[in-house]
């Protein structure tokens, strides 16, 4: 499905439909910069422009998932951030992100993306609970969703190859606190 708009007045950072005209050499940058992914499943691959528009249309045609731009005032489209795993019947989803331009860590972008993602999982999609996934050694990202007001749920031992070594995997979680109890 196309995401759809996030917009909260006077925020300056907000999500906007991931299209494939998005694709620009900036972003295809950011996806082949070892230390941006280093992190991430696609650290290890090579992305072309085909495989980003064969990915974002698949994404937008799919009912599985969505895909977002992270968009600020002073420089635009920044990241991109998915919501995947809502064809599950458990009411749960999966955020993931990925903010591109290292000098913009650490500004609470990344933590403004997961709480709107959050935001629109919870309140329009009326889903029950969303997790996410760290190597343990991302700090960054653990600690832009406590930030976001998820808590740590599991700790995956030995759970992915990291730089020659078996690495931990953080499972971070945050539950629907407005829906009714079923
Ligand atoms: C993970 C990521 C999305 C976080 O986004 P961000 O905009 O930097 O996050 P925030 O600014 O909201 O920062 C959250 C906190 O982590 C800290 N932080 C950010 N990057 C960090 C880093 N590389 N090392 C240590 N701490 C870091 C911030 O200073 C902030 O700390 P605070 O809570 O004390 O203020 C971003 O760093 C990123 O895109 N990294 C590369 C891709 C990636 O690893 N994605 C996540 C895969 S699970």
């Amino acid at each position: 499905m196309i995401a759809p708009e996030i917009k909260i007045p006077n925020k300056p950072t907000y999500l906007m439909p991931f299209l494939p005209l998005d694709i620009t050499p900036i972003y295809l940058a950011w996806l082949n910069d070892k230390e941006i992914t280093q992190f991430t499943e696609i650290a290890k691959t090579k992305q072309s422009a085909e495989d980003c528009r064969d990915y974002v249309t698949k994404s937008n045609s799919s009912s599985d998932e969505f895909l977002w731009r992270i968009v600020t005032e002073t420089h635009g489209h920044v990241g991109n951030i998915r919501l995947s795993g809502l064809s599950s019947p458990h009411q749960r989803g999966e955020l993931a992100l990925i903010i591109g331009n290292t000098n913009l860590h650490g500004k609470g972008i990344g933590t403004q993306a997961i709480k709107l993602a959050t935001m629109y999982a919870f309140n329009e999609l009326k889903l029950h609970k969303i997790t996410a996934g760290m190597y343990m050694p991302n700090e960054g990202s653990y600690k832009a969703f406590l930030n976001a007001g998820y808590h740590l749920e599991a700790t995956l031992k030995d759970h992915v190859l990291f730089n020659g070594h078996f690495t931990d995997v953080y499972k971070v979680a945050c539950f629907n606190q407005y829906e009714q109890n079923l």
